[in-house]
């Protein structure tokens, strides 16, 4: 699948999520990209604000028409965490590494976020909103106080200001280039690529819901469906994203 990217840039906008919703029911669709300097009722995972300060970060959502429907959209997680470590990688030079379902780490601490979130318009295909929110320009003090100690930004990382626009085309290349795969591969080649990058594989991990450990165990592998095998005294656990996360098992982000 080749994709052609419209771009739609906003100085500023609640969320790029919603803004992606409502340009869904106006009848965008594949390919189109909203991109804000800031938000101002940015959205996270677990109903979560994700702060988006002025010119800090690079915020954006990607529509996408999931080929395989509905059915395929948990994978397309995994195809956008992979595009946002690989597109990092290349401009940056630095190991980013993905952890479930798709956080991107750089040295234990968070860089991006990703929020995916369906649309479905009567008659029409289903839309996914891929919401993608990458630290790049922050220092320490700009992150709110108690995420301090787990997040970072590809500045940080790197000591020098990195340049937007050339990481929005890196991913979004990236983001081609793995739905092609997908398309051409199917999951398995994905799913290789994302244990590739994984942080997690191999490592004894908690899985928590609303703040409480609810399963310990050793995260083994990835399921066709995008749930986590954590392996416990029991047997193999299928872990579905849903309303839970994951901490290593000292209770370290990763
Ligand atoms: C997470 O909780 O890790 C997901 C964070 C996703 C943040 C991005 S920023 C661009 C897009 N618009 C939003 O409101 N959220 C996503």
């Amino acid at each position: 699948m080749s994709t052609t990217y419209q771009i739609r840039r906003y100085e500023e906008i609640d969320s790029t999520n919603l803004e992606a919703r409502r340009l869904i029911s106006q009848g965008f669709g594949h390919g189109t990209v909203i991109l804000a300097e800031t938000q101002l009722a940015g959205r996270g995972r677990l109903g979560r604000t994700w702060v988006s300060a002025k010119g800090t970060g690079l915020w954006f959502s990607v529509i996408l028409t999931p080929k395989g429907g509905m059915q395929q959209a948990s994978q397309y997680s995994f195809v956008m965490a992979v595009a946002v470590a690989e597109g990092i990688r290349a401009v940056t030079g630095l190991e980013a590494k993905v952890k479930w379902p798709n956080d991107i780490v750089l040295h234990g601490k968070k860089v991006c976020g990703i929020l995916l979130e369906l649309a479905a318009e009567p008659n029409q295909a289903v839309q996914l909103i891929a919401g993608i929110g990458i630290n790049a320009n922050q220092q320490p003090d700009d992150f709110p106080e108690e995420v301090q100690a787990k997040a970072t930004s590809l500045a940080i990382e790197t000591g020098r200001e990195l340049d937007r626009q050339a990481l929005l085309d890196a991913v979004l290349r990236q983001i081609t280039d793995n739905l092609a795969l997908l398309e051409r591969q199917g999951f398995d080649a994905i799913r290789e690529r994302w244990l590739a990058l994984s942080c997690v594989m191999g490592k004894k991990v908690q899985i928590l819901q609303h703040g409480d450990a609810i399963l310990h165990g050793t995260a083994v592998g990835l399921a066709e469906d995008g749930a986590l095998l954590v392996e416990t005294k029991s047997g193999i656990v299928p872990i579905l994203a849903g309303d839970v996360s994951l901490r290593a098992e000292d209770g370290s982000y990763v």
